[in-house]
C-alpha cells in the first residue's frame, strides 16, 4: 500500500502549522504542496492501489458533490455509492474510476451542479507515469464548460461565415429569375381572373406567396453576410423602440396580446446601426408573440448592469418557455421549432448585437421568457 508521502501530508497539515520552526525543510516543502493542492482551481483525487481514496481536494468534492471528510481513506466503490445516480453520465463515470488503467486516459461528462448541466473533463494518470515509486491513480478533474461553449460559439460563427459568402454570391442569381417568375405569374393572373378561372387564379396567388417567401429567405441570407452598408452612428434606443412599437403592437393584438414598454432610463444612446437595431428588437419580440400564441403578454423593459457600463433592454413574454435541451440550440443557424421558421432570426440578432460590442442573454422557464440585450453604454 502506498505508505504515501499524502498520509505524511495529512498528518503534517493537522499537527503542525506552516510557520512551526520545528518543521523540517521536506515536511514544509509537503505541507506547501498540500496547501497548493487544496486550493488550486481544478479537482484532484488520489486513489491507492488497492483503489481507496487516499486525497480529494477542495475543488473535486465540489464537483462530485462528496464531502472530503466522510469519504477519504474509502474504497472507490463505497464513494461512488454517494454520488448521485441521477447524474446524466453517472454510468460512464463509475466505469471510468473502477477500471484498471495501464496509460493516461481521459473522460468528459455531463454533470450536473447547482441546477446547471456542466462539462467535466477527467484526466486518469497511473502515478507510475508521474515517476513517483507509489502505485495508484491520479484524477484532474477540469470544468470545460465555458471552454466547450467558446468552442462551439467559434464553430457557429465560421458556420455563419460561410452561410453568409454563399448567400452573398447567391442571392443575386436567385433572385433575378424570381423577379421575371414573379411578373409572368402576375399577367397569367390578371388573365384568369378576366376569365372568371377562379380556381386556377388560386393557384396562381399559392404560387406568388411561396415565391414571396423564398425572397424573403433570401434576405434573411442576406443579413447574414457581412453587409457593405453597416451604418454606425449614435443612436437613442427609445427612438428605435419607439418606431417599432406600432409595427410590434400591430401584430400583438391579431392575437390578443398585450404590449407593455417602460419609458426607458434617461436618453440612453448607443452605437449602432438603427437599422439592424430595430431588426433585433422585431425578431425577439416577434418570437416572443408567436411564443405566447394567443392572450398574453409582452413586455419590454430597461435596466443598467450593476458596472453601468451596458444599457440592458429586457423583452419578456409569458410564453411556455424554452425546454432546457434546446437552449444551446436556438442561437444555431436553422434551428427552428415552428413549421414555417427559418430558424435564422436568433443567430441574425445575435450577430448583429456581437458586432457592436454586446451580447444576448436569456432565461426561462414554464412561465415565460426574458431575452436581454446588453447594449454598450456610450454615455453620449
Ligand atoms: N421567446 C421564445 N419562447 C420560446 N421559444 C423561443 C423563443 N424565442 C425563440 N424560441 C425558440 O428558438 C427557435 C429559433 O428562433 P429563431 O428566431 O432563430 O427562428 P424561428 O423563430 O424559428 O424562425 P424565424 O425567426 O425565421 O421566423 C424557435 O423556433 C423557438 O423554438
Ligand atoms: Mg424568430
Amino acid at each position: 500500500m502506498m505508505k504515501t508521502s499524502l498520509e505524511m501530508m495529512t498528518e503534517t497539515h493537522r499537527k503542525q502549522s506552516y510557520h512551526s520552526p520545528s518543521l523540517d525543510p521536506d515536511t514544509s516543502y509537503i505541507h506547501m504542496a498540500t496547501r497548493l493542492i487544496s486550493h488550486i482551481q481544478v479537482g484532484v483525487m488520489l486513489l491507492d492501489e488497492e483503489r481507496r481514496l487516499i486525497e480529494i481536494n477542495r475543488m473535486a468534492s465540489q464537483y462530485l458533490g462528496l464531502e472530503r471528510t466522510s469519504v477519504l481513506f474509502h474504497p472507490i466503490e463505497e464513494i461512488i455509492s454517494c454520488l448521485s445516480h441521477e447524474q446524466p453520465d453517472f454510468n460512464r463515470l463509475v466505469s471510468f474510476l473502477t477500471s484498471s488503467l495501464e496509460k493516461q486516459d481521459q473522460l468528459e461528462i455531463k454533470w450536473i451542479m447547482r441546477g446547471r448541466i456542466n462539462k467535466l473533463l477527467i484526466t486518469a494518470t497511473p502515478t507510475d507515469r508521474l515517476e513517483c515509486d507509489c502505485r495508484g491513480t491520479y484524477f484532474f478533474i477540469e470544468n470545460v464548460t465555458k471552454v466547450r461553449a467558446l468552442e462551439e460559439q467559434v464553430r457557429c460563427n465560421q458556420r455563419l461565415a460561410t452561410i453568409g459568402q454563399i448567400a452573398a454570391g447567391a442571392a443575386h442569381e436567385i433572385r433575378n429569375p424570381l423577379t421575371s417568375l414573379r411578373g409572368f405569374l402576375q399577367v397569367i393572373g390578371y388573365r384568369l381572373k378576366e376569365i372568371g378561372q377562379k380556381k386556377e387564379q388560386g393557384y396562381i396567388d399559392i404560387m406568388l406567396k411561396e415565391i414571396n417567401r423564398i425572397n424573403h429567405l433570401v434576405s434573411e441570407f442576406l443579413s447574414l453576410s457581412k453587409p457593405d452598408n453597416v451604418n454606425l452612428k449614435p443612436v437613442r434606443v427609445s427612438k428605435v423602440l419607439g418606431e417599432i412599437l406600432p409595427i410590434i403592437k400591430s401584430e400583438a393584438i391579431l392575437h390578443n396580446i398585450d404590449v407593455m414598454i417602460q419609458t426607458p432610463c434617461k436618453l440612453t444612446k448607443v452605437i449602432a446601426d438603427e437599422e439592424l437595431l430595430k431588426q433585433v428588437f422585431l425578431n425577439i419580440c416577434k418570437n416572443g408573440i408567436e411564443a405566447i400564441g394567443e392572450g398574453g403578454l409582452l413586455t419590454i423593459g430597461f435596466r443598467r448592469d450593476e458596472s453601468n457600463d451596458y444599457f440592458i433592454v429586457d423583452i419578456t413574454d409569458t410564453g411556455s418557455g424554452i425546454p432546457e435541451s434546446l437552449r444551446d440550440k436556438i442561437f444555431e443557424p436553422f434551428f427552428t421549432t415552428k413549421e414555417n421558421g427559418t430558424g435564422l432570426g436568433l443567430p441574425i440578432c445575435q450577430q448583429i448585437i456581437r458586432e457592436i460590442g454586446g451580447a444576448i442573454t436569456l432565461k426561462t422557464g414554464s412561465y415565460g421568457t426574458t431575452f436581454s440585450v446588453y447594449l454598450p453604454d456610450t454615455m453620449l
